[in-house]
Order: structure tokens, then sequence, then C-alpha cells
């Protein structure tokens, strides 16, 4: 009878400390510094002018970088005006934020193309592409997930993509990110505090 007790008591406490030790796993695996421990990395690409750049290009400034297409609707250019209006509400420290926006769409988005989108949003803003392979390798550092969606009429057909605006460090390494729905005053506010 005793040692009955003493076993179901054991046992227990061993389900407790299975319990607390997945539910403290989970949650520190959900911190952002965990979730974006493996967000971005190197990239080849070719910007709107045409000039060749990388990722390091970028470092000592902070990246607010997107994954979008010129076709679409709706998501991004919700996305580049909020990335354009934040930087420009942090005023001369916003100089120190490059807004990048890379196509998904590379066969429609070429460097032409990306020179009179670009334009539209920012002075400053960065558009990227490439060959298919160098922008699967960018979305895939990023874990951005695109699909090209059925023609409606020839060469007219909308990507799915996943709609995240990444904020990367001086360092090139990820530090928070948003929606194309986050509105340009909280992402200046969040942005302010990782100048
Ligand atoms: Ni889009």
């Amino acid at each position: 009878m005793f040692a009955d007790y003493r076993f179901r008591a054991a046992a227990i406490l061993l389900l407790a400390a299975i319990v607390g030790g997945s539910a403290l796993l989970v949650s520190w695996l959900r911190s952002p510094e965990v979730a974006g421990a493996h967000i971005g990395g190197p990239f080849e690409l070719i910007d709107q002018t045409g000039r060749r750049v990388t990722d390091g290009d970028f470092r000592g400034k902070l990246m607010l970088i997107y994954f979008g297409f010129v076709f679409c609707p709706d998501a991004c250019p919700t996305a580049l005006q909020n990335m354009a209006d934040a930087v420009d509400l942090l005023g001369p420290a916003g100089e120190d934020v490059v807004p990048v926006f890379i196509t998904i769409d590379p066969d429609r988005d070429t460097v032409e193309v990306l020179t009179d989108y670009a334009e539209a949003f920012h002075p400053r803003l960065k558009a990227l592409t490439g060959t298919p392979e160098e922008i699967a390798k960018a979305a895939k550092a990023y874990r951005v997930f695109y699909r090209k969606a059925d023609e409606s009429a020839p060469g007219e057909y909308l990507v799915d993509h996943s709609s995240i605006v990444f904020l990367m460090g001086r360092d090139g390494r990820y530090l928070t990110h948003f929606t194309h729905m986050t509105l340009p005053e909280p992402m200046a506010a969040e942005i302010k505090k990782r100048l």
C-alpha cells in the first residue's frame, strides 16, 4: 500500500516535470530570439539600376526587407508604403535604415520594371531581382514561401507569398518582424528602439 503510494507520487512528479519542461521548451522556441535565429542569410542579386548587390553591402545599416511582386494588387503595395512611411517618420535617423524589396516573380520583375516600381515608393528603396535560383536561395534564407498561381491569361498570374517585413540589424542578423498591415507609426517606434 505504502509502496504503491510512493510510486504514484513519483509518477505524478515525473509527469509534472515533463509537462513543465515542455512548456518551458515551447516558450523558449517561441521567443523572438530563437524564432529569428535562422532568419536571414547571404544573397546575391541585382538592384533596379542593374548593379550586383549582396547582403554584405548593407552591413552597418538596418535592412527593412520584404519579398513580393510588382503585379501584386494588395499586400505588396501596402507593405512598401508602410515601410517607406516608417523610414520617413524616423527623420535623419532613418538614413541608417534601407528599405529593401526582393521580387519573388523574377520572370516579370526585371530591372526595368523594378526601376519604376521602386521610385513610386521611396527614393532609397532597393528593389532586387535575380535568376529564379538566386531568388529561391534568398527566399529560403528568410523562410519566405511563394508559389505562382494559375495564369488567368497568358503572362497574367498572381503569386501566393508570405507577407512579412523583416528588420535586420547592422550585422545582418534578424531583429524583429512586422506584417504588411503594421502601420508606419508602430513600425517606426520598433525600429527606433534598435537603431
Ligand atoms: Ni504581394
